[in-house]
Order: C-alpha cells, then structure tokens, then sequence
C-alpha cells in the first residue's frame, strides 16, 4: 500500500476507544490504514505525532455565517451579493465562508454545517438555496453543508420543495424558531413543519423558547427601566426555555418525527429532555460552549460592554445550570455540542454597537442587540482543555459529540470517525508534556470579529495541526489551507433515529402519492 501522509505514533481517539502509539495511513484523501506501525516509505509525507492525541476533525453543525438575521429587510438587497461578498455589515452575521472557515480550521473544527435562511417574503426555497451556495462556493477552508431554516412554510414549500432540497442538495435537517419576531411560527405551523419533515424522512430542528413570554417581559422591564444589556437575561428565565422545550416536545410527540432542540442552556430543559429520551421519543439535545463556561456576570458590564455576551437562550446566572449541561452531556442527554457560532462585530466602523441601534441612554436598550456570539474557533479546544484536561469527561466522549454523534445525526456518512474509508479529517493536539498553557486574547484568533467572549480563558492545549480530507490546513498557528478547498456535503439521512409508528390518538398523517 502506498500513502500520500502517514501520521506516525499518535494516541487515536474514537468515541469508544483510545489506541496508543497509532500510525495512520491516507490516500487519496481518504484513511486507509490505521495501525501500529506502517512501514516508511520514501517520498510519502510523515507528521509526527508522537506524545500527542489525534481527534476526529471537529463537526461543527450550528454556525451562521453571512446570515441575514433581520428579516424585515427587502429581499432586493439580497441580489447585490456576489463573489461571496456582502453588501453591508449591518443585518448579517459578520464572518463570511471565508472568515468563518478560516476560524474553524484554527480550531480544529474541519467541516461546518451552516444556515440557508428562508425570510418571511421568500415563497420559494431556491432563491434561497441559489444565494447561499453563491456566497460558500469557492469561499470556504473546511467541508461545509447547509441546513434549511423555514420562516414561511407555505403549503407550497412543504409539500413542493422539501423532497427537492433532500434529493438536489442533500439537506436533511430543517430549522425552526418558537421565537424572533422575523422567525417566529406558531404551534400550528410547527405542526405543519414536522408533519411535512416525517414525511420526507428529516430532522427538524428547534429553537425552543417563549416568544410571548419574553415579548412581554421586555416591555414590561422597558417600563421600568430595566434596559440594560444584562437584562437581556431577566426576559427570559429558564422557565422560559423549557416551557417552549416541553412544547416543541409535544408537537413532536404527537407527530411522531425527530425532534433535536438547539443550544440548550438551563437545567430545567435538560430535565424535560431526559425525560422524553426515557420515555424513548426520538428527541436530542445540543448544547454549546458558552452554557459550560460562562455564567450571566459576562452580562453584568458597565455601560453597553455586556452586549458582547447577549445570545439567545441567554448565558445563565446559576452555577446549578452549567453543573446540569455538564451532567447533560455525561449522561448523553446531549446528542452534539456545536458553537452556535453567530458572529457580530461589536464595534462597527459606522460608529454603531453591534450592529444595530443601540437603543439610546447610557446602557442602551437589549432588545435591540442583535443575539449570539462568536465560537467556531474556540468550541474544540475549550471543551478539550475545559473537559478532558480537568478530568470532567473523557476523551471518548469529546469526540462522541463533538464530531461522532454530529456526523450519525446529519448524515455526514463519510466523517465523523477515524478508521479505514472515512475522510482523513483530524485534530492533531500538541504532546501534553511541555504544553505551556495560555490565556486566550481575540488577537489569537482568526475570525472577523472584534472580541470574544472567551477572552482571558486559559487554555491548557490547543490544535497543533488540522487536516481536511487529507490535506494540512492549518498549522501550528497558521492557516495553510487554500480557499476553496472546501467542499459541499450532500448529506443523507439521520442515522440515529427516525419515527417510531407511535400515536396519540386514532389519527394518522395521510400522504399524497408521489
Ligand atoms: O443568540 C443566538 N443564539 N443567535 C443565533 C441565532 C440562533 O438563534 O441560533
Ligand atoms: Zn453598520
Ligand atoms: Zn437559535
Ligand atoms: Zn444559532
């Protein structure tokens, strides 16, 4: 056998197993061998592993990158997008395919799943489609696939166009919101939504809190004065998020389709998670990193400055909230930690604070702060150095959710994994003996963003080198890879669950022939 890159004499991790002193064979972008000694060769190239684990690539299936998030915009401005360029900061997510991949090879992430975003006047999904491969095409570092958010599904889309974007793109997972006024479906259309995804056989996606909840909380502490970037926060209590978890639950439930609920932040949630995962609904949990290291004093700044840490669900204030992600993930309650990488420069070159208004009054007002945070860079290694490092999980389970569990879920066949016939992606960390930890500054990093909210965070590794299908992309600080090196990945179907033929009632979903 001949390779084109043997890694030599790393500790290879799977989600079930560590193998020591390990060479890994790869041709043709592929793995071919994985063994305890491959004979040298001449003329292949050799990485030197040795002292050092090696992670499947990171899979990173939540991140937003140049994604129009103000709905209310003219879908005119949309046709001004060429050449991955975007017209103007304001209402987009400020890292494009090209920022945002970059930033999640140093990172040791090697494929992203990103957001084609339906807007409430889109009556069809292929302009959509059409805009958002224009701005990925030939713009990304890393192996890239789309999910669908649906913010109008008409009877049209669900019943003409959702087979088409399965069997023409590859997209099988749609996302949808209980929240955001530009987003926001009602329970009925929710039912609309999964009626339609069991029957095209995908897994719908949940962003799961109680708009009405946090609408009339935020006016209610606009009243009072209570404006400020924290409070952000005080809208939406964790009830509020598992209220809305327990309901997208249930309309799941009663429709008999998967169910994953995004960016799951509180304790009570998780509970109402676990609780269907007993009862054995086909329902999964993601979590992200800010919910495990961060708590709700990130909010608490003088002036505006909390603004950088608002996202939605927010950053929580009880410690009994991160200690119950962390059991969640232990535990398996949560399928996948992804970023929710949803990048927002703070200080615009217009002279605005992220983004939009600011609001007016010394600490602005936080309804108008545009949610989410930066993260595709720093999800592996701080789940890596938080994680495994502390001794809080295994290196079997980092990779379980971090690249196993998300690869099986969106039908990513060919990743997720290190053995003979899937890509040669893969993390290779630095030997932990003589690792200087660091503290993180934004400076390190390699988005378009201007902070991150994991500043000052010491790090106790770090990826020292990240392959993409056989190729070195990033190097030991740098970014090698070429743009455009990223490829398109039509998935297929979950392969971790599906409808159960469990009902609710006498009813069933009647199909049409096609
Ligand atoms: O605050 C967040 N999470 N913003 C990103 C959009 C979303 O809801 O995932
Ligand atoms: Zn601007
Ligand atoms: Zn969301
Ligand atoms: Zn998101």
């Amino acid at each position: 056998m001949d390779f084109d890159l043997v890694v030599r004499k790393g500790n290879v991790v799977t989600a079930s197993d560590i193998w020591y002193d390990c060479d890994i064979g790869i041709k043709n972008g592929k793995i071919v061998a994985v063994a305890c000694s491959l004979p040298a060769q001449d003329g292949v190239g050799v990485i030197d592993a040795e002292g050092a684990f090696i992670t499947p690539g990171g899979i990173d299936t939540h991140v937003h990158l140049s994604q129009m998030y103000e709905a209310s915009v003219s879908s005119l401005m949309k046709t001004q997008i060429t050449n991955g360029k975007i017209p103007d900061l304001a209402n987009y997510t400020n890292d494009t395919y090209e920022t945002g991949t970059r930033s999640a090879v140093a990172g040791g992430t090697t494929t992203v799943i990103t957001f084609a975003s339906q807007l409430r006047n889109d009556e069809s999904l292929v302009p959509v489609l059409e805009e958002y491969s224009k701005l990925a095409d030939g713009q990304s570092y890393c192996d890239y696939g789309f999910h669908m958010i649906l913010s109008n599904p008409t009877k049209y889309i669900l019943e003409n166009e959702l087979s088409m974007i399965v069997e023409k793109y590859g997209i099988t997972s749609v996302k949808i919101y209980m929240t955001y006024k530009a987003f926001q479906l009602r329970d009925y259309e929710i039912l609309d939504v999964m009626h339609a995804a069991r029957r095209v056989g995908i897994t719908t996606m949940v962003h799961a809190e109680n708009a009405d909840v946090i609408d009339w909380m935020t006016e209610h502490l606009e009243e009072q004065g209570m404006t400020a970037p924290y409070h952000h926060g005080t809208s939406r209590p964790p009830i509020v998020e598992a209220e809305a978890t327990n309901r997208a639950i249930v309309l799941a439930e009663l429709m008999d389709t998967p169910i994953l609920l995004v960016h799951i932040s509180g304790a009570h949630a998780t509970k109402v998670i676990r609780d269907a995962q007993t009862r054995l609904l086909p329902v999964h949990g993601e979590t992200c990193p800010q919910y495990l290291f961060l708590l709700a004093d990130s909010m608490k700044k003088e002036g505006f400055e909390g603004a950088r840490c608002v996202c939605s669900p927010p950053i929580r204030e009880e410690p009994a909230d991160q200690e119950a992600i962390w059991t969640g993930i232990k535990n398996g309650t949560f399928t996948t930690l992804s970023s929710d990488h949803a990048p927002i420069i703070f200080d615009h070159p217009d002279g605005k604070q992220r983004g939009l208004a600011h609001g007016g009054g010394p600490q602005g007002k936080f309804q108008y702060i545009p949610n989410g945070l930066p993260g595709v860079e720093t999800r592996i290694p701080l789940l890596w150095s938080g994680g495994v490092l502390t001794g809080r999980i295994t290196p079997q389970k980092f990779v379980e959710i971090t690249s196993t569990n998300p690869a099986k879920l969106y039908g990513l066949t060919n990743k997720g994994t290190i053995g003979p016939g899937f890509d040669a992606d893969l993390t290779i960390w630095y030997p932990q003996e003589g690792f200087k930890p660091f503290k993180l500054t934004n400076e390190m990093l390699h988005h378009a963003i201007d902070y991150t909210p994991f500043e000052g965070i010491e790090f106790k590794n770090w990826p020292r080198y990240t392959i993409v299908r056989g190729k070195l992309v990033f190097k030991e600080g740098q970014v090698i890879g070429k743009l455009g090196y990223g490829q398109y990945q039509r998935r297929g179907k979950s392969t971790l669950s599906g409808p159960r033929d469990q009902w609710l009632s006498e009813w069933r979903p009647v199909y049409p022939m096609n």
